[in-house]
């Protein structure tokens, strides 16, 4: 299903601080939006290590989301836990259209 979170570019800039991640809800699902520079990354909200809230934590120097109780590292892109310590998390694609930017999830 696919979910519209913007009606433009410039509307993702205004609303979302740089790195600063937030949750939004997209149908049933939690989901953690961040944006970094000029990219827009989605990823599942609960962490996939002991299911803490990811939006809670923070987008260290290297772009990896960092969850706050256990400071295991995801790669934004990939999903990955950076030292495999867990299963990754799922991504969601995000799709800029004439009318838009949306989610795919
Ligand atoms: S719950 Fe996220 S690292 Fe443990």
């Amino acid at each position: 299903m696919k979910f519209k979170l913007f009606d433009s570019q410039a509307k993702v800039k205004e609303a979302l601080s740089h790195n600063q991640p937030r949750l939004i809800r997209a149908g049933e699902k939690e989901i953690c939006i961040v944006r970094i520079g000029d990219n827009l990354l989605a990823f599942q909200n609960e962490c996939p290590h002991m299911g803490e809230m990811l939006h809670r934590g923070k987008i260290n120097y290297l772009g990896e989301i960092v969850c706050p109780l256990h400071t295991f590292r995801f790669n934004v892109y990939t999903g990955e836990e950076v030292n495999q310590r867990c299963k990754s998390m799922k991504t969601y694609a995000i799709l800029e259209k004439p009318d838009g930017i949306y989610i795919e999830c």
